[in-house]
């Protein structure tokens, strides 16, 4: 089994759709297991985190970085970066905020980065930006036009019910997509 390991934080609910919604896209691909994973529990789940051939990072936008609890995780595995524990295994993530932009890019290059320091493999969305021409419509796959990795927005005064079924499916993509590239790494070793 190929196995697709996704940590997130949530603060209120939104990122956590979007974390199931990758889980469900990655849970598509024959030959896959999937791990959901929040970051209180990474302590705990270490070793799925070892064993796991892709781990796709999930943290809501605040000011404009990641969250406080997904940088606490980020700087827990540097135990593990230390001894190169995560080299070569893909990486991916994703980010939901409330503005259109929000700053939501930095999040996602702040994964890359991290992603990088650990020697992991970044895998992008590999999506067309939706709803930019004047057929395109906020229904569209990548509705916010991201390549790095799954973006999402809800309105502040909106509850996780709020993820829009464009975004819901964007995140599911990119679980496929990483699945569907873990599954085609792991051959390859
Ligand atoms: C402390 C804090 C900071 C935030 N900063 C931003 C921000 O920089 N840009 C933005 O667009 N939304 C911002 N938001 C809104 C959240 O990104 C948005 O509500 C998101 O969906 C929350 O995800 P969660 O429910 O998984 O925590 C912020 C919210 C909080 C609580």
């Amino acid at each position: 089994m190929t196995k697709i390991a996704i940590v997130y934080h949530s603060g209120f609910g939104h990122t956590k759709i979007l974390a199931e919604a990758v889980a469900d896209g990655a849970a598509t691909v024959a030959g896959s297991s999937v791990h959901l994973i929040a970051v209180d529990e990474v302590e705990a789940k270490a070793d799925i985190l070892d064993a796991a051939d892709a781990i796709i990072f999930g943290s809501p936008t605040y000011m404009g970085s990641a969250s406080a609890k997904f940088k606490e995780f980020m700087e827990w595995s540097s135990k593990i970066w230390y001894v190169r524990g995560w080299a070569d295994k893909l990486a991916a993530g994703f980010t939901a905020s409330a503005s259109q932009s929000g700053d939501k890019l930095n999040v996602l290059i702040q994964m890359a980065v991290f992603a990088a320091q650990h020697g992991m493999v970044w895998v992008g969305a590999n999506l067309l930006p939706g709803n930019n021409t004047s057929k395109g419509s906020p229904e569209d796959l990548n509705r916010l036009g991201s390549y790095l990795g799954a973006m999402a927005q809800n309105n502040a005064d909106q509850g996780p019910e709020g993820v829009t079924t464009a975004d819901h499916q964007t995140a599911r993509h990119l679980g496929q997509r990483v699945a569907e590239a873990a599954v085609r790494w792991s051959a390859g070793k």
